[in-house]
C-alpha cells in the first residue's frame, strides 16, 4: 500500500542519513583499503562497516522491534549487499522484499577523496523497485524516490531535462572496474562512437549519481555495461520517478542481474542512443 511504501522510505531515508554520517566523517581520513577482483575494484573498512551497520538498522526496524512495529513484522527479510556479496553470499533475489544497499557506490571517489560519493538503499517487491534513496555526505544531497510519487532532492521535486536530440546530449559513461582486454577494447569503441555524436560524455566515477544527475536534469543519459544492482537499483527508481527512461541498452526492458543500463531523460533519448552504440557487451551475469 502507499502508507507502507512511504514507511519504508522514511525508514531508508533515515538509514541512509545515518550511514552517511560515517562516510563523511571517513572522507578527509587515512583509509584501510583492500583489492577485490583486481586492482582497480577497491573496499575499504567502511564500506563494509556501513553495510552492516546499514543492514542492522534495517532489520531491527522491521524484524527485531515487533512491538511497536506488528503490522510490517518480518515482512521484509532479504538483503542483497555489495559487501555481503564480496563477503561470499550470493546474489539471490527473488520476490520476497528485497533492500538492496550498496554502502557507498563511488568507492574509489571515497578513496581519492573526491565528493562524488553516495550511499544507496533501495527495495523490491516482487522484483519491482518500489524505493529508493541515494544520499551523498559530502555533496549534502539526499535524493528519495518512491514508486508513483515523484522524485526529490533534499526535499524539492526533480525532473529530468526530456533532451530528446542526441545532438545535444550530454552522456555518463565510466570506464568501470574491469582491467579486461577486450572489455577494454568493446567499450572504448563504445565512447568513440558517443562523444562522435553526442555534444560530450561525463564520468563522475559512481553509477548512482550519473543515474541522480540524469533524474535532476543535470545531463541527459547514462550507460555502463560491468555495474551490479546495488549500483543502479536504487537510482533507478529516482530516475523513473523524474520522468527518465531506463533499458536494457540493446534495448527492451532494464535486467537487474545483467550488469548492464542505459538510462535517459526520455524514452526517446534512450532508444536514440541504444541504437547508435555500435556493440552490445555481454557480462557475466550476477
Ligand atoms: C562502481 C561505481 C563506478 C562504476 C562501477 C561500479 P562501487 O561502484 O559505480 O562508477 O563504473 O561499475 O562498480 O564499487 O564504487 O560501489
Amino acid at each position: 500500500s502507499t502508507a507502507e511504501i512511504q514507511d519504508y522510505l522514511k525508514t531508508a531515508t533515515v538509514v541512509a542519513k545515518e550511514a552517511g554520517e560515517v562516510v563523511r566523517e571517513a572522507f578527509y581520513k587515512e583509509k584501510s583499503l583492500q583489492t577485490k577482483s583486481n586492482y582497480a575494484d577497491l573496499v575499504t573498512e567502511t564500506d563494509q562497516a556501513v553495510e552492516k551497520q546499514i543492514i542492522n538498522s534495517l532489520k531491527e526496524k522491521y524484524q527485531l522491534t515487533s512491538e511497536d512495529n506488528n503490522q510490517y513484522e518480518a515482512d521484509i527479510s532479504q538483503f542483497i549487499g555489495e559487501e555481503s556479496v564480496a563477503g561470499g553470499h550470493k546474489t539471490e533475489w527473488t520476490d520476497d522484499p528485497t533492500w538492496i544497499i550498496d554502502p557507498i557506490d563511488g568507492t574509489t571517489n571515497f578513496v581519492h577523496q573526491i565528493p562524488h560519493t553516495c550511499v544507496c538503499i533501495g527495495l523490491s517487491i516482487k522484483k519491482q523497485m518500489v524505493v529508493g534513496v541515494v544520499y551523498a555526505p559530502i555533496l549534502n544531497e539526499m535524493y528519495t524516490g518512491a514508486k508513483g510519487q515523484g522524485a526529490f532532492c533534499n526535499g524539492e521535486r526533480i525532473s529530468t531535462s526530456q533532451q530528446n536530440d542526441l545532438k545535444q546530449a550530454i552522456i555518463y559513461l565510466e570506464g568501470g572496474s574491469s582491467r579486461e582486454q577486450d572489455v577494454l577494447r568493446r567499450k572504448f569503441n563504445i565512447y568513440h562512437k558517443v562523444v562522435e555524436t553526442t555534444r560530450g560524455t561525463r564520468t563522475l566515477g559512481s553509477a548512482a549519481m550519473n543515474m541522480v544527475n540524469v533524474a535532476k536534469g543535470s545531463g541527459d543519459a547514462y550507460v555502463e555495461y560491468g555495474l551490479h544492482i546495488w549500483d543502479f537499483a536504487a537510482s533507478g527508481v529516482i530516475l523513473i520517478e523524474a520522468g527518465g527512461a531506463m533499458i536494457d541498452p540493446a534495448g527492451g526492458p532494464v535486467d537487474f542481474l545483467s550488469r548492464r543500463v542505459l538510462c535517459a531523460s526520455s524514452q526517446s533519448l534512450a532508444d536514440q542512443l541504444s541504437t547508435t552504440i555500435p556493440e552490445h557487451i555481454e557480462m557475466e551475469r550476477d
